[in-house]
């Protein structure tokens, strides 16, 4: 039941005026007149929202047969009556009567606010209107004969605006596609069906039996519409329940222990407590596994629509005690009662039986009925506490009792009265009331807790349940899709979003299995928007908890939904402003929606769950939540504007959202710039993107080209070369004015990329001269490919052509690459002379720049020169501070490279120990596991020449496993002859060796 929201509910009934009605009662204990025919106005927010509902039309078919044997008034009277009967039908589940269309009504479940299983309540609403027509229907056939009277239901789920029409009397009323499909599923039922679309279906698979009918040509539908027919309820418990329990090993302990006390007489009261979906359920299912033969297990449920269900968990466990099934004879359960009773309590049975079957509406004696009926009801309530605790007194007696109550946070007064009553009887009888609910502080729950604490604590356990860890929803996962597999990014998100609930994980599955994303047997990726879908199952349970909160509190969720996942606590005051503000945050606190998130530098609260977050949002329509983003926006533009630098993305975020262009554009190109700023090269490039897409789409040419250029840069710096030459190529196309400096961008990309040929004709194609630098670094670019092709003459000739086109102020990084490709030259001739003096050049130009991995990489390529020439001490100097300067940025190619030819320097210089030392610090690098196995032959080889064949031995064995891993023969073949080597070190040649 809503509780907040019904607080409009006059305390008094309207009818009998009977004093203090039960909160949330929607009829009178004492008459039985509804109450809440009305929505209380208080309960919907002023603005539209958008909520999941179910609609049911049931229509009474066969009046027209009837009017042929009756005079109209009494047909009428007759379908009037059974209209009725529906009404209260729909009212008893918590729906509400949108409107009467002559023989029928259309109900809406979810109105004024979504309940968390409204797909439920409609489908039993629909049932019990089957039952009452098919009264009606039997009567109708005994008395004149028709067998054609019947009813009809259709029932459809969807989103719907819900809202209130009408200016004088506001009426509420949801507009959505839902009510026209279920109006059109109630025309193609057949009477005596409820038919349901596949939304509705596939929320209620789990505890209906439901066969497919259809599909239906529906009009105003393009498509046929897919239909299952309701058969009845399942008995048996869906198969997932049933899956092998993960984690909870600390609570199993406890339960355990609770159940050896209870063995050796002690009662107590366990209170399971946790969030829906955490596992309470599973719990008790699993102490009910734990218990032996000799023990009595009963169990009963609170409805979240028990309205007017007094006492209904206890009843459950009376019938069950009794084994009542659905449908039974009144006079069966009565006589039985009686039998069962007087066995357990023999003379005193008389002082228990008019009380309990008073609660199982069986027909009492005469006599005691009259004695029952005159009780006043606090007395009524008192005899019922008696008996009850008698027979459970007895019951326990003999074998240790346990009596299950799931979902205790629904229970109503009576039932938490009669809950209160049993406590006592832990005292002295070996019973465990075994509850198990969610921490709702306004709940009976809660109110039953707190008085057990104050008066029983010492009976008392609580098992407080935490969101699983991380592993075993892993496990879970695994577990649920029996036979399909995840991959671990696709398993590891979904983890992440479920956020150790095991509903919410299961629920997630169970739409990428309905997708059919998931199939048998196989290993399997989904697609992120597949993950990022909202479960329909899960999409009740969490509006409804947005959907309960009185209107302020509300409306302050969905402010903070707009402002993300956790928010500023200033954010939230300056858009959600109001004298209201401080207490509607305690209530969205108290009700464990958000929790405080972190207090420095500033107050940041946060969703306890993405997945509310989620459904906060949901409830907004489209142009509302764009006024809120872009009120979120401007609070932050406020209240930082001194600091705004550190909110651009968050500005840019909500700016987009709130459809704002202008500043969008402004924020996210601002974010990348930022970004860039940081080497966050990826995250500056979907910014920029972001941004020259919206300046594009504001018509803003100037940005559109100065932002899509520097992204074309940053594209080309980190090597996405095709699309950074696209862009500078559609940049040039558009604008032949600028269309040069582009071009030469463009060639330089390519050339960067090694294709030469194409950046030639891409130069060549544009007309007008080519810039010079471009020009050099083309010519430098094709005499590098020809040094790596080991081609001297044709290198020599692009660096002449080159050397004939440099001025006074070309770029540094040019000059660079002259004296290193000069140097390279002269080296490949052998003319260390010539080379060295290159060599000088280079190494002056490189200290001269601020760039030490241009430095390290010079030392790098001219110690190389220095050990071909010769000159190892000097050398082992360049190579061992390249190697130390790569090592210390962190950057692993130039370690290893330097670090190979500092090895041979020291090997060339008779080092061995020093060799050995660098090698070992190269295993410690993170390298990749070619690079590994060649230093581990390596190591190896020194250690031989070191004569350590033990730690060679080891070293060459890894290197073989790590080649033949890499399916390496080269690797495996080198690492064999060595291992040959070391045997014939250590003297034991065998045949292999040989
Ligand atoms: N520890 C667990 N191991 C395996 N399955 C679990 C576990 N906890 C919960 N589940 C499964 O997750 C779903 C939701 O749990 P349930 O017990 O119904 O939650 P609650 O009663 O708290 O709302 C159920 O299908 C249940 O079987
Ligand atoms: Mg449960």
């Amino acid at each position: 039941m809503s509780r907040l929201t019904d607080r409009d509910v006059p305390p008094t009934c309207p009818s009998c005026g009977t004093p203090t009605l039960p909160e949330g009662a929607r009829f009178c204990p004492s008459c039985g007149t509804l109450l809440a025919g009305a929505i209380p106005k208080g309960a919907l927010s002023p603005e539209d929202e958008l909520h999941p509902v179910t609609v049911m039309f049931p229509d009474v078919v066969g009046s027209i047969a009837l009017g042929a044997r009756l005079p109209p008034e009494e047909v009428k009277a007759l379908v009037g009556e059974c209209v009725s009967a529906m009404a209260r039908a729909v009212e008893d589940h918590g729906g509400f009567v949108q409107a009467y269309q002559g023989d029928g009504i259309c109900a809406v479940f979810g109105i004024p606010a979504a309940h968390e299983d409204d797909p439920e309540r409609a489908a039993r609403a629909a049932l019990r209107i089957l039952e009452v027509v098919g009264a009606y229907a039997h009567d109708v056939q005994a008395t004149w004969g028709i067998s054609s009277f019947n009813v009809r239901i259709g029932i459809d789920t969807g989103p719907a605006v819900v809202g209130t029409l009408g200016a004088s009397d506001p009426q509420v009323s949801a507009l959505g596609d839902a009510t026209n499909t279920a109006a059109r599923l109630q025309g193609a039922a057949e009477p005596g069906e409820i038919v349901m679309g596949q939304s509705t279906a596939a929320r209620l698979s789990d505890r209906f039996v439901l066969r497919e009918v259809g599909p239906f040509a529906l009009k105003g539908k393009a498509e046929p519409v897919r239909a299952f027919r309701v058969v009845g309820e399942r008995r048996e418990s869906s198969p997932r329940s049933l899956l092998p329990l993960v984690g909870r090993d600390q609570e199993r302990k406890e339960l355990s222990r609770v159940l050896a006390d209870l063995a050796s007489g002690r009662g107590q009261v366990v209170s399971i407590i946790g969030e829906a979906g955490i596992g309470k359920s599973r719990l008790l299912a699993e102490l009910h596994a734990m218990t032996g033969p000799d023990l009595t297990w009963l169990e009963g449920r609170c409805l979240s629509y028990g309205g007017e269900l007094t006492y209904w968990p206890f009843i459950e466990i009376l019938r069950g005690w009794l084994e009542v099934t659905e449908g039974e004879a009144e006079v069966a359960v009565r006589l039985r009662l009686k039998a069962k009773l007087t066995s357990l309590l023999g003379p005193r049975t008389p002082e228990v039986l008019p009380y309990l079957g008073r609660l199982l509406s069986v027909k009492l004696d005469p006599e005691v009925e009259e004695r029952v009926r005159y009780l006043p009801p606090e007395a009524l309530a008192e005899q019922i506490h008696q008996a009850y605790r008698m027979w459970v007194e007895a019951l326990a007696a003999p074998h240790p009792l346990i009596l299950a109550i799931e979902d205790l946070h629904w229970a109503d007064p009576s039932t938490r009265a009669l809950a209160e009553a049993l406590v006592a009887a832990t005292e002295h009888a070996p019973l465990l009331l075994a509850c198990a609910y969610r921490a709702e502080p306004d709940s009976e729950a809660w109110k039953f807790r707190l008085r057990v604490m104050e008066g029983f604590s010492h009976r008392a356990q609580d098992l407080p349940l935490e969101p699983l860890a991380g592993p075993d929803m892993a496990r879970l996962a695994d577990t649920t899709l029996a036979g399909a597999e995840l991959d671990a990014s696709s398993r590891q998100t979904l983890v992440a979003r479920a956020e150790g609930n095991p509903l919410y994980l299961e629920q997630l599955l169970l739409t990428l299995i309905e997708a059919g994303e998931v199939a048998e047997r196989r290993v399997v990726s989904v697609d992120e928007r597949a993950l990022a879908s909202f479960p329909p199952a899960l999409e009740g349970l969490l509006v409804a908890r947005i959907d309960r909160l009185p209107p302020g509190p509300r409306r302050l969720a969905q402010v903070a939904a707009v402002a993300g996942r956790s928010f500023l606590r200033r954010v939230l005051e300056r858009v959600a402003s109001g004298s209201e503000f401080e207490s509607d945050l305690r209530t969205l606190l108290r009700t464990d929606l958000i929790r405080e998130h972190s207090r420095d530098p500033e107050l940041e609260y946060v969703f306890t769950h993405g997945l509310i977050q989620e459904a906060a949002a949901s409830t907004l329509t489209r142009i509302r939540r764009r006024a809120l983003h872009g009120q979120v926006a401007r609070a932050f533009e406020d209240l930082f504007a001194g600091g705004i630098e550190d909110y651009l993305e968050i500005l840019a975020h909500h700016f987009a959202e709130s459809e704002e262009r202008p500043k969008a554009r402004e924020y996210l190109d601002r974010a990348g710039d930022k970004a860039a700023g940081l080497y966050a090269n990826q995250q500056a490039m979907s910014l920029w993107e972001r941004a020259a897409e919206v300046a594009r789409a504001l018509e803003d040419d100037v940005a559109y080209r100065r932002i899509s250029e520097k992204l074309a840069d940053l594209l080309s710096v980190v090597g996405e070369h095709e699309r950074a030459v696209a862009m500078y190529r559609s940049l040039a196309k558009s604008d032949a004015g600028d269309s040069h400096r582009l071009i030469a961008r463009a060639a330089w990309t390519l050339l960067k990329a090694g294709a030469h040929e194409e950046a030639s004709s891409l130069v060549e194609s544009v007309q007008g001269e080519l810039d010079p630098v471009t020009a050099i670094r083309l010519r430098q670019a094709r005499a590098l490919a020809a040094y790596r092709a080991d081609r001297v003459i044709e290198m020599k000739r692009h660096l002449d052509e080159a050397e004939g086109l440099f001025m006074q102020d070309t770029p540094s990084d040019v000059a660079l690459e002259r004296a290193f490709l000069w140097m390279a030259y002269f080296e490949e001739l052998g003319d260390y002379t010539v080379a060295n003096s290159w060599a000088d050049v280079l190494l002056q130009l490189s200290q001269g720049q601020d760039d030490p991995v241009r430095l390290l990489e010079a030392k790098k390529r001219i110690g190389v020169l220095k050990l071909e020439a010769g000159e190892l001490v000097r050398a082992e100097i360049l190579l061992r501070e390249a190697y130390e300067q790569a090592r210390h940025i962190g950057f692993v190619v130039h370690t290893w490279g330097a670090g190979v030819n500092l090895l041979y320097a020291y090997l060339e210089l008779g080092q061995i120990y020093r060799g050995l030392a660098l090698c070992r610090e190269f295993l410690e690098l993170h390298m990749t596991p070619f690079w590994r196995s060649v230093a581990l032959q390596h190591v190896a080889l020194l250690e031989m020449e070191s004569g350590q064949t033990d730690g060679a031995r080891a070293h060459l064995q890894e290197s073989l496993r790590v080649s033949s891993w890499l399916d390496d023969p080269r690797g495996l073949l080198e690492s064999r002859i060595h291992l040959c080597a070391v045997d014939v070190l250590d003297g034991n040649v065998g045949p292999e060796t040989e």
